[in-house]
């Protein structure tokens, strides 16, 4: 596993930071009773890439469904065939852009897409420097209106959650307030929270889990590995 540059927290530093940035006002964990099977699935180290990607697709619908639906609503009242119902609308797919933080993001784009093909697309490219070993800013492609839409940031893995708070910095550049961005991932830490919400306070997260930390190398824990090789099958 690869050496990192980020400093890892121990759980106790990490929860202190979770709370004072914040945490529990401004993250959203999914309780739907679908996802621990499908975590099962692709936790599981023996699972060979097929069954991961199928799992984790299932698991990224859901989420995808959950974010989309934590987007600001409206109240609104229709007529079923046989009476009324209260209901709710939330915005325009032209008022929306998923963004994704290649490449795993590229995945959890793709569900958002399956289930809303009608919002636009950026994408954002951040790797780390191989000589500050610190994520390095590639590549960003928005559409040209971002700055007036909300903005559903996509990456399953919430480690340190320096490449977060550089994609978000570059929406915020691209004009878009920071309360128009939701953060929306699978496996999150306490850690990666916090520092999302330590630069930018008026971010909100969606995510499936909220796992136990780091290790060394910076893999969350207990995690699911690499997610980007072991979805695109690359390990
Ligand atoms: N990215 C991953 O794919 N896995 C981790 O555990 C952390 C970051």
């Amino acid at each position: 596993m690869p050496s990192t540059g980020a400093t890892i927290l121990s759980r106790e530093e990490a929860d202190a930071a979770y709370e004072r940035a914040g945490g529990p006002k401004q993250v959203s964990v999914l309780q739907c009773a679908c996802l621990r099977p499908l975590f099962t699935i692709i936790r599981d180290m023996t699972t060979p890439h097929p069954e991961f990607a199928r799992a984790a697709r299932r698991l990224m619908s859901v989420l995808a469904e959950e974010a989309i639906a934590a987007l600001p609503s409206m109240p609104k009242s229709i007529e079923t065939p046989c009476g009324p119902y209260e209901g709710v609308c939330g915005p325009a797919a032209s008022d929306v852009c998923a963004v994704s933080i290649v490449r795993a993001g590229d995945s959890l784009l793709e569900c958002v897409r399956t289930v809303w093909p009608e919002v636009s697309v950026g994408k954002i490219l951040i790797q780390r420097d191989e000589e500050t070993a610190l994520p390095k800013l590639f590549y960003s492609k928005m559409p040209p209106s971002i700055a007036s839409k909300y903005v559903l940031l996509v990456d399953p893995m919430l480690a340190t959650g320096g490449s977060a708070v550089m994609a978000i910095k570059c929406l915020v550049d691209a004009g878009v307030p920071a309360n128009k961005i939701l953060f929306v991932n699978v496996v999150a830490t306490k850690q990666g929270v916090a520092a999302i919400l330590e630069a930018y306070p008026e971010v909100k997260i969606v995510t499936a889990s909220m796992d136990e930390g780091l290790n060394e190398q910076a893999y969350i824990v207990p995690g699911l590995g690499d997610y980007g090789d072991r979805y695109f099958g690359t390990d």
